[in-house]
């Protein structure tokens, strides 16, 4: 075992952290800092649960290295919000019950996050592309469809 130091940023806050240099980023996210609502499901870069944002850009913290991270800032879904307001994504999938058993909600958020910067006014089929590495169970996507599709209203003010 080859111990790595280093300091991660998380949510705009420096955490000073010492782990196995082969721990992935959604391990040393859920266990050493203490953010559990990034979600481990296949642990195989293939459903999205674990999907963060390095610098804007999503990732599945699954199948990162944790110490890759160093130098980059990694934002969870406990990052999107402040304080106990919901963030319009949040709130937009709650009105449009496309939350069911919440499991792959997180990383919903974090790929709809990511998607409404880049694209803040996208197509349906540019929301199927943005959201095409999350996989959800419950809801037959029609509902986070449309979820996305009112944040995106909201958002832009139209
Ligand atoms: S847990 Fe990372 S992609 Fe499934
Ligand atoms: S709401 Fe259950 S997996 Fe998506």
């Amino acid at each position: 075992m080859t111990t790595y130091s280093t300091t991660l940023s998380v949510n705009g806050i420096p955490y000073s952290l010492a782990f196995d240099a082969s721990r992935n980023l959604l391990s040393v996210i859920r266990n050493e800092v203490g953010l559990t609502g990034t979600k481990e499901g296949c642990d195989d870069c293939e459903c999205g649960a674990c999907m963060v944002l390095l610098d804007g850009h999503p990732v599945n913290s699954c199948s990162y290295l944790a110490a890759q991270a160093t130098g980059k800032e990694i934002t969870t879904v406990e990052g999107l919000s402040s304080g106990d307001e919901l963030h319009p994504i949040q709130r937009q999938l709650l009105d449009a019950g496309g939350v069911q058993c919440g499991f792959c909600t997180p990383g919903m958020i974090m790929s709809t996050d990511a998607l409404l910067r880049r694209t803040p006014e996208p197509t349906d089929e540019d929301i199927r592309i943005g959201l095409s590495g999350n996989l959800c169970r419950c809801t037959g996507y029609a509902k986070i469809m449309e979820a996305v599709k009112a944040t995106a209203v909201e958002l832009s003010g139209s």
